[in-house]
């Protein structure tokens, strides 16, 4: 049995659609199930509720082997800590007291580095992956660094203005993955049972770019000129203070950002095992272009 959280979010979705042909008996944990498809709910078990509820895990966890692991950070949460570490405290005294036998969790890159321990959200998501192994699971934390599918969220003002805007040097070069290989990579590890012990997984893309570098791509892609543009870190604390972030998750934002712009994603050497095939431009074509055309 395989249970699987956020099967609504952008990777949990995809883990499902991966797993699914494996024949394996599958849980997902839902706050809402009318958001999962009717061909999923036919054929997943569903346990209502939020993944940080202690009594939600302990009705999802019994009786299955494996975990999919993932913290969707609430972003009203009094601190990021308590977003990433104490969300995930119920599911890792569950992990043992029903004796899970593996965890794939979603996690960041910069273990290790002196930049992450005042980059907000991956800091907070490192301690929880300490927090998890200190259970004595085995587990598999697949690092990342920031997604191509975030540029998602730009589809307005590239489609409009033909502008993109992040708080990071347009020449910073740095890996980039997407959502659909994190997924594959954590399926592939959730249907195999010969893993144990714990490490890490980097899912790092196939090359490094810059904002720049992806402006270009884009502008060749959408046959249209796309530019990106720098912006300070205070305009992105004012636009999540507007959009209902507590303080604290805001300036979380504020320090990952900063440490990724002074180079927090670059740390970790791409090696054959962490190389994931989606190119930023293959990305392009397949997912931004609909979006911004439709
Ligand atoms: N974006 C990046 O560049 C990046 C880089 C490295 C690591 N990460 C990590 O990747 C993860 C985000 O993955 P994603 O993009 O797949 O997530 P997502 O799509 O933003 O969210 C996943 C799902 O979580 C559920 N959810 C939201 N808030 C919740 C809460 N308070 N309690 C329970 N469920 C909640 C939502 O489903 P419902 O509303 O249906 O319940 C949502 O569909 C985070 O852990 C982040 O730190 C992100």
């Amino acid at each position: 049995m395989i249970v699987v959280t956020t099967p609504t979010g952008a990777i949990g979705r995809q883990v499902l659609q991966n797993i699914l042909p494996s024949g394996e008996p599958i849980r997902v944990i839902a706050r809402d199930p009318s958001r999962l498809s009717p061909e999923i709910r036919d054929r997943v078990e569903v346990v209502q509720g939020s993944h940080g509820d202690s009594d939600v895990v302990n009705r999802a966890f019994a009786g299955a082997d494996a975990v999919f692991w993932l913290v969707s950070a609430d972003p009203r949460a009094e601190s990021v800590e308590a977003a990433y570490v104490d969300f995930s405290r119920p599911a890792c005294a569950a992990f043992q007291s029903h004796g899970i036998k593996r965890v794939v969790g979603i996690s960041a890159l910069g273990r290790g580095t002196a930049l992450a321990r005042n980059a907000g959200h991956v800091t907070a998501s490192l301690k929880m992956d300490d927090l998890i192994a200190s259970t004595g699971v085995s587990f598999r934390a697949l690092t990342m660094p920031g997604f191509m599918d975030n540029m998602l969220r730009q589809v307005e003002p590239i489609r409009n203005q033909g502008l993109f805007f992040w708080p990071i040097a347009g020449d910073r070069k740095a890996p980039t993955c997407a959502t659909r290989d994190i997924a594959a990579v954590a399926a592939k590890l959730l249907v195999d049972p010969s893993w144990s012990g714990q490490a890490i997984a980097p899912v790092l893309g196939p090359e490094d770019l810059s904002f720049n570098d992806m402006a270009q791509i884009m502008s060749d892609v959408l046959g249209k000129p796309v530019r990106f543009q720098q912006i300070p870190g205070e305009a992105v604390r004012s636009r999540l203070l507007g959009n209902g972030y507590s303080e604290a998750m805001a300036q979380a934002m504020v320090d990952m950002l900063e440490a990724k712009n002074q180079g927090l994603d670059n740390a970790e050497p791409r090696a054959p095992q962490s190389t994931t095939p989606t190119s930023f431009r293959q990305w392009c074509e397949d997912v931004l272009k609909p979006a911004v055309l439709s």
